[in-house]
């Protein structure tokens, strides 16, 4: 038997981490610029987190939704003081793919209407609904061609407005940040519109907040910096820093009818524990003011950098992006210089580390990216 081999792997063994560095199995240390794809968002192994879920591990794991939970409760009140959405309720689901389906989902229950609006270059996850909202088609089999799903153009808010108009949308579905499209910022004025026409047309907006939220733009969530609220928000990835675990916040305009969602795994005691220690972190060592400030910091010395073509992001989500392909680029920092890195496309080097990074660590990385750059 083997694994199925649908990954690209480097060979690499990874078996410890630390802050923002991974160990291999031979010892060599690894400055994780990549975040296990945007995932460790208070640091490998961080000592509060160890202590929460060991503790947790040593009660109980996990029990189903038919009893109370209430590290699910102690959760969500720790939430509610950071995310900015008091007064929204959670529903939890174990991947982001799982998120998305549940918000198409749910507006679809609320509005009763069957089309989804989406955007070019967004990603939002591989499962039926979600790849169909997907801007990739690589990941679409025929039987994800259900077209129920029609794309738009990022920040063009007269198409938007004109497929809205019809009245037949349940939802429409952005990024706070498109990632895997190549870190494209939607405007702030774009998403004021989008809530007008939304708010006018009777249509949910989703915010996927997968890659993009949970501080790693500086805020807690990338939206906030229009100013705008969604209805529904997808969280996944950093929520339990490295444990599987998703949520959807709800705004309260949603009624909760029993049995209309639901998963076994969802919301379960290891990972609530986690969820819990990731926010705790978050609050006692400002993760969110460090990504705001080092990504800042990053960025403005990304862009005096002359080959590249252009920096962009938010925080601690930047694309560099080069007007050649990046691939040895990436394995020349990974190989040579044990730097992680991302990727979007084939010219996009897609920055996504813990949020505990710090200036030395973003200056090392500038300095060998000249250094690797200019040889
Ligand atoms: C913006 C966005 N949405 C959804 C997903 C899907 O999440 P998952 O892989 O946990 O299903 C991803 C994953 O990369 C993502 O970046």
């Amino acid at each position: 038997m083997d694994t199925f081999k649908v990954y690209s792997l480097f060979d690499i063994n990874i078996v410890k981490g630390d802050g923002c560095y991974v160990y291999d199995n031979v010892g060599n240390r690894y400055l994780d610029l990549y975040g296990g794809h945007a995932v460790i968002l208070i640091g490998h192994s961080h000592p509060h987190y160890i202590a929460r879920v060991t503790d947790q591990l040593n009660r109980i794991a996990f029990y189903s939704n038919s009893v109370i939970n209430e590290l699910q409760i102690e959760f969500v009140k720790r939430l509610e003081k950071q995310c900015g959405y008091p007064d929204y309720s959670v529903f939890f689901i174990n991947s982001g793919a799982e998120a998305i389906e549940n918000a198409i989902k749910l507006a679809s229950f609320h509005t009763g209407r069957k089309k989804v609006l989406a955007f070019n270059k967004a990603f939002h996850g591989r499962t039926s609904l979600a790849v169909q909202a997907s801007d990739f088609n690589a990941f679409k089999s025929p039987v994800n061609e259900a077209g129920s799903v029609t794309f738009t153009q990022l920040n063009d808010i007269e198409s938007v407005k004109r497929e809205l108009a019809s009245g037949e949308y349940a939802a429409v579905v952005f990024e706070g940040i498109q990632g895997l499209g190549g870190i494209n910022i939607p405007c702030d004025d774009f998403l004021r519109q989008l809530r007008d026409v939304c708010d006018e047309t009777g249509t949910i907006l989703i915010a996927d907040e997968i890659q993009s939220g949970y501080g790693r733009s500086g805020k807690f969530f990338a939206h906030q910096y229009s100013g705008i609220k969604a209805d529904i928000i997808a969280v996944a990835k950093g929520i339990a820093n490295g444990l599987p675990m998703a949520a959807i916040l709800i705004s309260p305009k949603f009624k909760a009818i029993k049995g209309q969602l639901g998963t076994t795994f969802g919301g379960n005691h290891l990972a609530c524990s986690a969820a819990c220690a990731v926010l705790d972190v978050m609050d006692s060592e400002k993760l969110i003011e460090n990504a705001y400030n080092i990504g800042n910091y990053l960025l403005e010395r990304l862009k005096k950098v002359s080959q590249i073509k252009e920096a962009r992001g938010r925080g601690l989500m930047i694309g560099i992006e080069f007007d050649f392909p990046i691939e040895e680029l990436r394995k020349k920092l990974l190989f040579e210089h044990h730097i992680f890195t991302g990727i979007s496309g084939k010219n996009v080097i897609r920055l996504l580390p813990p949020l505990p990074l710090s200036k030395e660590q973003a200056d090392h990385f500038v300095v060998t990216l000249e250094k690797v750059l200019n040889k």
